[in-house]
């Protein structure tokens, strides 16, 4: 489990983070909600050990981590299947990394003898979303991060990878910390809502209190009052 305990990080004089304190369930999908600039990306790039809190303790049980950022990252000189390779450790890119990476794609519905020649600029976006996602499952990683990865794509290859996702996280296990400023996104996704503002968790919701038509309208409401907005105004 991903756990935050008053974390605060400034960057010169803003504080972004202002004592956040998160659970995140040990497997399923918990979903960061949240207006632009509110944290998110900082918050998920802590709970990645790529950014380190200025005060505050962070506890990731073991396992490895994997990380997909909104704009897939892959490497424009390297084809899909050098990309994939890359992700491995040195010494597990022998014999059997080719029959790995093939499954990894597999796994997010790509046919790899089609893909892995590919460049990343011959990929459509909605592939070289699922090859980012590929990239990052290749170790069957206890946790994943996920920033905002679908929100470059249209709605149903976006909904394509929610189903996706969601079966994957379900299979393998993994437990997924998912930044989106979508709530209906969240919806669709997350075992767990929480609600970001001011640098701190403001509300979370779990999908019990989010299931069925009218809980589910109560719930918008609360999270669009949570973050000062009228109904129906959201970016
Ligand atoms: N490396 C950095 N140096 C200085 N300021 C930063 C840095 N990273 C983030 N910030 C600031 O921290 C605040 C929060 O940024 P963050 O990227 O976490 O927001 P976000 O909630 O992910 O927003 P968005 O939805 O637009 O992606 C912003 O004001 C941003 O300018
Ligand atoms: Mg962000």
């Amino acid at each position: 489990m991903i756990a935050f305990a008053n974390v605060t990080k400034r960057f010169g004089e803003k504080t972004v983070l202002a004592g956040m304190t998160l659970d995140m369930a040990d497997r399923g999908i918990t979903c960061l909600l949240g207006a632009s600039g509110c944290g998110k990306s900082t918050a998920l790039r802590i709970a990645a050990g790529l950014a380190s809190p200025d005060a505050g303790d962070v506890c990731l049980s073991s396992g490895s981590c994997g990380v997909v950022f909104q704009d897939t990252r892959l490497l424009p000189w390297l084809t899909t299947e050098e990309n994939l390779f890359l992700a491995l450790p040195a010494r597990q890119r022998g014999a059997q990394a080719p029959a790995r990476v093939a499954r990894a794609l597999r796994d997010v519905a790509l046919i790899p003898e089609e893909v892995i020649r590919l460049f990343p600029r011959e990929l459509s976006g909605g592939m070289a979303q699922r090859a980012g996602i590929a990239r990052a499952l290749l170790r069957r990683p206890r946790f994943l991060m996920m920033d905002e990865p679908f929100a470059s794509l249209d709605a149903m290859t976006r909904s394509d990878l929610q189903t996706m996702l969601k079966t994957l996280v379900e299979e393998q296990g993994t437990a997924c910390l998912f930044v989106t400023h979508d709530m209906e996104e969240a919806f669709a996704l997350a075992e767990r809502v929480v609600v970001m503002r001011g640098g701190c968790v403001a509300a979370a919701f779990e999908r019990d209190d989010f299931s069925g038509w009218e809980n589910r309208e109560r719930v918008r409401d609360a999270i669009l009052t949570c973050l000062g907005r009228k109904k129906g105004v959201w970016s």
